[in-house]
């Protein structure tokens, strides 16, 4: 049999031999994907030629816009002079060396060594392993319990997926890692328990932690991992000063604080990395990705303090049996490094924070609608929470899938959000105006009101 693929359009193909991340096999063969076929800062046009403005930034990661001539510039010249050569044992590479040094100088504190990977999720599960390999090292093998929150997400690995804890993503037909591995509960200040004040549910988080210490013991939890605010899980913004006392429990007892910041890294909420600049946490190793080259390319980092490489490197003797033949990959490192001298020609921190501060007010607005229970962010990353009634906070029963119609709706208008759950999120570009942001407020509230509109229709009661 002949396989004619050159007559076949990308949607066929696609249809016929992709399978996606978190496909969802009936509706996807139903109704196929959408083909996009260009990108231009913050606008998308798919292969019929309709224009869309992403407002969710690829996937949290288009940080400096798409189509910029530089960074198409940058990557050839790279891949022309030197495609690849691998980073392993004693071999390294201009950009990928580079790029090392740019991190360490930006990264807080003494995170002073970078150990580059292929994207989030192997940046993350290095981390994890690197606890052990750490705690191992300065003479305590049993220190290697992690400790994650539920609602949180960290990758698509066996072990990351192990680690995060989001409520769809633990489906039965696949396998989990749970031995060694503690979950808290997720610090959602509007999914507190009733009653209970902000500053009250932030003493209960924070007992949470310390009784499950005193449970599991000190001398067995190596490693707590924290997306400074949760995005997948749906932009939880902890409560004032939870991560900072989580972290001075952390170091009273020895236990390393990993900070994700995937999403929250580059400019998202306006700062390199938000663990000190935002929330006064000083990690012992960061894992980045995503803004790292806004989606130019795929690379991954994590960060490492002084501290952790001095006691793993301690005797001259040991080897750090962990990596991948794209670590340090030159032609993405070299997008690296072009995409931050972007960010600071342009200054888009300054922009992320104030265009973030006007995205924050004018979304906020949307709480005046009925079927929107919670509008939540900072800087450039939002959710819009569907709620069946504000009062009691419940949600739409499963099924009505109000924020995948919410964001079909809004697609139809020219704009991309992202279903999720109850929530449609947002993280757009970092080089947003006001304007853009008024776009986004009047079309969505547009989508939100018409499908609002087919629900009270349906018989659907919206308290
Ligand atoms: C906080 C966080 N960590 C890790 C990851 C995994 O990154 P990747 O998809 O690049 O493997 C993600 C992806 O969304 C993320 O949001």
């Amino acid at each position: 049999m002949t396989k004619d693929f050159a007559n076949q359009s990308s949607w066929d193909l696609d249809r016929a031999h992709v399978l996606h991340p978190w496909a969802n096999f009936g509706p996807f063969e139903k109704s196929g994907s959408l083909v996009i076929t260009r990108g231009q800062g913050a606008k998308l046009w798919d292969a019929e030629g309709r224009e869309y403005f992403d407002a969710v930034g690829g996937m949290w990661c288009t940080n400096i816009g798409l189509g910029r001539r530089e960074m198409a510039d940058a990557i050839a010249e790279q891949a022309e002079r030197l495609a690849f050569s691998n980073t392993f044992v004693d071999m390294t590479n201009d950009p990928s060396a580079r790029l090392a040094g740019k991190l360490a100088e930006l990264a807080p504190g003494d995170l002073n060594r970078v150990h580059f990977t292929t994207g989030g999720s192997t940046a993350v599960d290095t981390a994890v392993r690197t606890v052990a390999f750490y705690q191992h090292a300065r003479g305590y093998p049993d220190k290697t319990d992690i400790v994650a929150r539920e609602q949180s997400y960290h990758g698509s690995t066996y072990l990351t997926q192990s680690v995060g804890k989001r409520d769809g993503d633990r489906v039965e037909e696949f396998r989990y890692k749970t031995e060694g591995i503690h979950h808290l509960r997720c610090p959602n200040p509007y999914r507190r328990p009733e009653g209970m004040t902000e500053a009250q549910f932030c003493d209960d988080l924070i007992a949470e932690f310390e009784a499950l210490i005193a449970r599991v013991g000190a001398d067995r939890i190596g490693g707590f991992i924290a997306e400074p605010i949760q995005a997948s899980g749906g932009i939880i913004i902890p409560p004032e000063g939870y991560l900072r006392r989580m972290w001075e429990i952390c170091q009273r007892h020895e236990i390393l604080f990993i900070a994700d910041e995937v999403v929250t890294a580059f400019g998202r909420i306006g700062h390199w990395f938000a663990s000190l600049a935002e929330f006064g946490v000083q990690p012992d190793m960061i894992t980045s990705a995503k803004g790292l080259t806004s989606g130019y390319l795929p690379l991954g980092a994590l960060i490492l303090s002084e501290r952790i490489w001095n006691v793993m490197a301690e005797g001259g003797e040991r080897w750090f049996t962990t990596g991948l033949t794209y670590s340090g990959h030159p032609v993405s490192c070299a997008a690296g490094l072009k995409n931050i001298e972007i960010m600071e020609r342009e200054d888009l921190l300054a922009n992320a924070t104030k265009v973030g501060s006007y995205f924050q007010s004018r979304m906020k607005g949307l709480e005046d609608l009925p079927l929107i229970g919670n509008v939540r962010g900072r800087g450039l990353m939002l959710c819009v929470e569907s709620v069946s009634d504000k009062g009691t906070k419940v949600p739409l029963a499963e099924g009505i899938n109000e924020s995948k119609r919410i964001s079909d709706v809004a697609e139809s208008m020219g704009l991309i959000v992202r279903p999720m759950g109850h929530l449609n999120v947002m993280s757009p570009p970092l080089i947003i105006s006001e304007g853009d942001v008024d776009f986004i407020a009047e079309t969505l509230t547009a989508a939100i009101c018409r499908v609002t509109d087919d629900l009270i229709r349906e018989g659907i009661r919206l308290g």
